[in-house]
């Protein structure tokens, strides 16, 4: 019980003492798709203070002003990226629409309080936004037929994303591991700043197999399954199944006539 006494008063005294303007809370999503709209809100306790002004920047840049003193209180900046929607911002908050690449960034309000005090308080994070494809990934060098054993040469390409998604190679549903089979190449830029990856598989051709491509970023997948042909050249040079099936027909035929 004395212990949540003491508890109460030190949080009490510490209220007391805080008669500065301070930034409660600032919230900025850590991610965004690239076309949605946001709202970041940014949540200050003036203690008794007289707001001057409210600021919001994108890497130091300002884009978005609310001053209560000027008619209109507010006023937004143009920068690439970022379109403020002023009907739906306020003194607390501001609303982006359209986002595109350009738009991450670290996000900053700044709050300031009026003469004599001056007091300003401020708080920043961080926003990434992303673009997920709808289209799958593409692979390439299937089209062929392989003889067994003979080292598959395919790719695949993801569509034009951001950041770059990740690949992976699913052999007959089971992921690909064996790093000799995995060919990484470096990402390729494609336009509006968006980024292709590529893989490639070079695991040696079985009967029999069905790869698949997984591209994806966070938890957005896209993926693609082709199916592997081995040429029939391969039979002739594969004795051994060929004479463990003809056993197999010959006590079938023995079987049937018995
Ligand atoms: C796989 O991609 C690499 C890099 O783009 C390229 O050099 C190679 O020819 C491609 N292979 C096939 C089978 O398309």
């Amino acid at each position: 019980m004395k212990k949540v006494i003491v508890f109460w008063s030190i949080l009490f005294v510490n209220l007391e003492v805080s008669i500065c303007l301070r930034v409660v809370g600032i919230s900025v999503p850590p991610l965004k798709q690239r076309g949605e709209s946001v709202t970041f809100t940014c949540d200050y306790d003036l203690e008794g203070g007289k707001l001057y002004s409210v600021k919001w920047y994108r890497d130091n840049e300002e884009f978005y002003r609310y001053m209560p003193r000027l008619r209109p209180p507010q006023h937004a900046h143009k920068l690439d990226g970022v379109r403020v929607d002023l009907e739906k911002s306020s003194a607390r908050r501001v609303h982006l629409r359209e986002l595109t690449l350009k738009s991450r960034g670290s996000y900053r309000c700044e709050v300031s309080e009026e003469a004599p005090s001056f007091h300003s308080a401020q708080a920043e994070m961080f926003m990434e936004v992303y673009y997920f494809p709808r289209e799958s990934p593409r692979i390439v060098g299937h089209e062929r037929s392989y003889e067994l054993e003979e080292p598959l040469d395919i790719n695949c390409t993801s569509a034009k994303a951001f950041p770059a998604p990740d690949l992976q190679w699913l052999i007959n549903e089971e992921k690909v591991i064996e790093k000799s089979w995995l060919v990484t190449y470096d990402t390729i830029p494609a336009s509006q700043g968006l980024l292709m990856s590529t893989l490639g598989l070079r695991a040696p051709a079985r009967r029999h197999m069905k790869i698949r491509c997984i591209a994806s970023i966070g938890t957005h997948r896209r993926e693609r399954s082709v199916i592997i042909e081995t040429s029939s050249a391969n039979w002739r040079r594969a004795p051994n199944i060929n004479i463990i099936m003809l056993i197999g027909c010959i006590n079938k035929i023995l079987q049937i006539m018995m």
